[in-house]
C-alpha cells in the first residue's frame, strides 16, 4: 500500500454547499443500507429500479442466471429510445432541452450552438428511423455509424433503438481498415457518416475513409449497400451510387414512426473494443438491463434531478462506451440536458472547455484523467478566467487517476468543494460498477471507492479467494448485473475464455486491484496485454500486427510505458529485415503506418530498433523486461534466468538508436 492510500478522506459536502437541490443518497448509512439490500435481495432491488421506466409489457422474471449467461427483465418489452425521448414528450416536457450541441469552429460571432428539445429529438429520430427503414433496415440489422460529434450522431443511434436495429458506432478517429474489419464482423450493410468532422481546426475526411473501406469490400459478400452522409464540413466528397445525403434521405422522411416494443434481451448495440489478440471484440449489449443500469447509475452517480435546471456534460466521444452510456442512453432517460461538444479541448485555445462550462452553465462535468493532466499542463489561468460556480459534481473515467491530478481537479475546477466521482467500469460492464456517490461517499484521491448498489465486487487471488485488505489481487465481480455484456459478437469461445475462465464462477474484467483498510478499491491497471492510452484501450497485439505489416519489419513487441499526459504511452521494439536501416525517417514512417492502419491513438510514442527481442527459451517475448527498458529503468531487476540471450537485453537497454 502506498502512502497515497492512507491520505485523509474528503467528506462529501452538504448539497447546498455546491448549489445542488438535494443529494439523492445523502449519507454513508443510506448507501450501505441500499447496497446491503441489493445484495440480499437483488431481484427486489432491481425490480424497484426498473419499475421507474416505461415497459410496453412488464417482465416475468427479474434475472435468469446461468453462468456466464444472464438475462434481465425476462419477458418484458421496452424501448431505449422511448424511455430516453418519447416518454418525456408524452409526460408534457416536449419543450425541455434534451441536447445542447456546440460546434468546434469559433468565429468572432461565437460558436454555433443548437438547442434540441425533446420534441425535436423525437421528430428527427423518427425521420431518421423511417429513412433507415426505407433502405431496408430491419429489426436486428446492424447499422454502422462513423461520424463526428454532431447531433445527427445522437439521432442515428436513437433511430436504431427506435426500430430495434443494432448500431455499431466506430470512433471517428479510427482508420478505414478499422471500418473494414468491423463492417465485416458485424455483417453490416448500411453506414451513416459525415463528409468530414472538425478536429482542432482541421477536417477529418470521414467520407473518404468510408469510401476506401467500401471499395475494399466491393465484390465480396460483405459489400456495403447504402451510405448516408451528413453534410457538416462542406469538404469535397464523392457521392457514389450507394450514397445518399442525410438532408435528402432523413430530411424528406415522415416523422411518424412509433417506437417498437422490443424484448428486454434484444440486442441494442455492438461496440468493438481491443483485447489481448489482434482482433477487436464486438461487445454485445441488450435493451432492458442496459437501460435500467445506465440510467440508474447516471441518476445516483451524478445526482440527476429532472428539475429542468441541470446541464450535464460528458466530454467523451459517442464512439466510446462512455458516450453511449453517459451522453445518451443513461442520461436522457433522466430528463436532464446533455451537452455535446464537437471538437478539441484546446481549440481555439486551452480554455475552451471552461468557456463551454460557463456559457452553458454546466452543473455536472465528466471527463478523463488524461484530459485533466493536459489541463494542468496548460496552466491554471485557463479555468481561472471562467465562472465555474454552476458545477456541482465532477466525474472521471477511463484509467486510474493520479492523486495529483485529482487534487488539481477539485481545487481548480471544483472550487475546492465539488465532490469527485471516480467511476470504474468498462465497455463490457455497460455502466458504472465502482464509484463514490457524491453526497454520501467520503473520497480519497486515486480510489474509485466502493461498489455501486447492486454490484458485488471483490479482490481475489487466482483461485478466486478474497485476499486480505492491503494485498494486491485481481478485481472480480461475483454476481450478474443488468448492463453486463451478453457476449462477444460471433465468438462464444472468446467470450467464455476472456471473462469467465480465469476466476471460478466470477466475471474477470482484466484489472488488478487492492482494497485498503476501509474496504476502498484502488485499481492498479490491466493485468493482460492491453494498454490504456489516454483512457482508451489498445491491445498490444493490434499495434504489433500493424507494425509487422510494414515491409521493413520482421518482428515487433509493444508494451506500455509511463507517459506524463496519456498515463500510458506506447513503446515499440522493432526488428528490421535485411536491407533496412534504422533511423528517424523510418521511425516516422512506422508511426504514420500504424496511424493509417488503426488510428492516431495507436501511434507509438517510442520506437526502439533491436537486432533481437528478449525471449524465454520457449520463445515467448519477455514483455515485463521490455516494460522496464521502456520505462528507462537502468537496473533490470527482474529474474532473467529463463532468458535466451542475455546480450540482447544489454544491447536494448543501452541502445542509442531510440
Ligand atoms: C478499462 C476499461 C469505462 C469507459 C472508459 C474506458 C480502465 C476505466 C477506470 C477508473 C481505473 C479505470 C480499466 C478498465 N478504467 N475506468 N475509474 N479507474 N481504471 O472503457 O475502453 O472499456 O476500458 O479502463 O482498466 O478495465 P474501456
Amino acid at each position: 500500500m502506498t502512502t497515497e492510500q492512507t491520505v485523509p478522506t474528503y467528506a462529501p459536502p452538504a448539497a447546498n454547499d455546491v448549489g445542488a437541490l438535494s443529494w439523492l443518497v445523502g449519507s454513508m448509512d443510506a448507501y450501505r443500507a441500499m447496497h446491503q439490500r441489493s445484495i440480499d435481495d437483488p431481484e427486489g432491488f432491481w425490480s424497484d429500479v426498473a419499475s421507474e421506466f416505461h415497459w410496453f409489457e412488464k417482465w416475468d422474471t427479474v434475472v435468469e442466471w446461468d453462468l456466464p449467461d444472464a438475462k434481465w427483465f425476462v419477458g418484458g418489452k421496452t424501448n431505449l429510445c422511448y424511455n430516453a425521448v418519447d416518454r418525456h414528450v408524452a409526460d408534457g416536457y416536449s419543450e425541455q432541452i434534451a441536447i445542447i450541441w456546440e460546434g468546434e469552429p469559433y468565429p468572432d460571432s461565437g460558436p454555433e450552438v443548437r438547442r434540441i428539445t425533446y420534441r425535436e429529438l423525437q421528430n428527427e429520430t423518427a425521420k431518421c428511423a423511417n429513412a433507415l427503414k426505407a433502405m431496408g433496415v430491419k429489426k436486428g440489422d446492424v447499422v454502422t455509424i462513423y461520424m463526428g460529434m454532431v447531433p445527427e450522431l445522437a439521432v442515428a443511434c436513437l433511430a436504431c433503438a427506435r426500430i430495434g436495429a443494432v448500431h455499431s458506432v466506430i470512433f471517428g478517429g479510427f482508420s478505414s481498415s478499422a471500418i473494414v474489419d468491423r463492417v465485416k464482423d458485424a455483417k453490416s450493410k448500411v453506414i451513416v457518416t459525415c463528409d468530414g468532422s472538425w478536429r482542432r481546426g482541421k477536417v477529418v475526411p470521414l467520407k473518404e475513409n468510408v469510401d476506401e473501406a467500401c471499395q475494399s469490400l466491393d465484390g465480396t459478400p460483405d459489400a456495403v449497400e447504402k451510405v448516408i452522409v451528413v453534410k457538416r464540413c462542406e469538404n469535397d466528397v464523392a457521392i457514389n451510387g450507394r450514397d445518399v445525403w442525410w438532408h435528402d434521405a432523413v430530411g424528406g422522411a415522415s416523422d411518424d414512426c412509433p417506437c417498437v416494443p422490443l424484448d428486454s434481451e434484444a440486442m441494442s448495440f455492438l461496440l468493438y473494443t481491443s483485447g489481448s489478440t489482434g482482433k477487436p471484440k464486438g461487445i454485445v449489449h441488450t435493451t432492458g438491463g442496459y437501460m435500467v443500469h445506465t440510467s440508474y447509475t447516471s441518476k445516483l452517480t451524478f445526482n440527476m434531478i429532472p428539475d429542468g435546471q441541470q446541464i450535464y456534460w460528458c466530454t467523451a466521444d459517442i464512439g466510446w462506451i462512455t458516450g453511449h452510456s453517459y451522453i445518451l442512453y443513461g442520461i436522457l432517460p433522466n430528463r436532464v440536458t446533455s451537452v455535446m461538444y464537437e471538437g478539441g479541448p484546446d481549440f481555439p485555445d486551452a480554455s475552451r472547455f471552461w468557456d463551454i462550462v460557463e456559457r452553458h452553465r454546466v452543473t455536472q462535468f465528466y471527463t478523463a484523467p488524461t484530459a485533466i493532466r493536459a489541463f494542468m499542463k496548460w496552466g491554471n489561468e485557463h479555468p481561472a478566467k471562467h465562472d465555474l460556480t454552476t458545477l456541482q459534481v465532477l466525474g472521471t473515467v477511463g484509467e486510474p487517476i493520479n492523486p495529483e491530478a485529482w487534487k488539481w481537479y477539485r481545487k481548480h475546477i471544483g472550487r475546492g468543494v465539488c465532490p469527485i466521482v471516480d467511476t470504474w467500469w468498462q465497455t463490457e460492464t455497460g455502466g458504472h460498477m465502482l464509484t463514490p456517490l457524491p453526497g454520501a461517499t467520503p473520497t480519497k484521491p486515486g480510489s474509485c471507492t466502493l461498489p455501486f448498489p447492486g454490484i458485488d465486487a471483490a479482490v481475489v487471488d487466482e483461485q478466486g479467494n478474497e485476499v486480505p485488505n492491503g494485498e494486491q489481487g485481481l478485481l472480480a465481480i461475483r454476481k450478474p448485473w443488468p448492463s453486463m455484456l451478453r457476449g462477444i459478437f460471433g465468438d462464444r469461445e472468446r467470450f467464455v475464455d476472456t471473462y469467465w475462465k480465469r476466476l471460478p464462477g466470477m466475471y474477470f474484467p482484466g484489472d488488478g486491484a487492492v482494497r485498503d483498510d476501509d474496504g476502498y478499491f484502488w485499481i492498479t491497471g490491466r493485468v493482460d496485454d492491453v494498454i490504456n492510452v489516454s483512457g482508451h484501450r489498445l491491445g498490444t497485439a493490434e499495434v504489433e500486427s500493424a507494425l509487422v505489416a510494414h515491409p521493413a519489419v520482421v518482428e515487433a513487441a509493444v508494451v506500455g510505458m509511463p507517459h506524463e499526459i496519456k498515463g500510458t504511452g506506447i513503446a515499440a521494439f522493432v526488428t528490421l529485415g535485411p536491407g533496412h536501416e534504422p533511423g528517424e525517417g523510418l521511425k516516422n514512417e512506422l508511426r504514420a503506418h500504424v496511424g493509417n492502419d488503426i488510428g492516431a491513438i495507436a501511434k507509438p510514442d517510442l520506437i526502439k530498433f533491436a537486432a533481437g527481442l528478449p525471449k524465454t527459451r520457449s520463445g515467448k517475448i519477455m514483455r515485463r523486461l521490455l516494460r522496464d527498458i521502456a520505462a528507462g529503468k537502468t537496473e533490470i531487476s527482474q529474474d532473467v534466468t529463463t532468458l535466451e540471450d542475455l546480450s540482447v537485453v544489454a544491447k536494448l537497454a543501452s541502445s542509442d538508436e531510440s
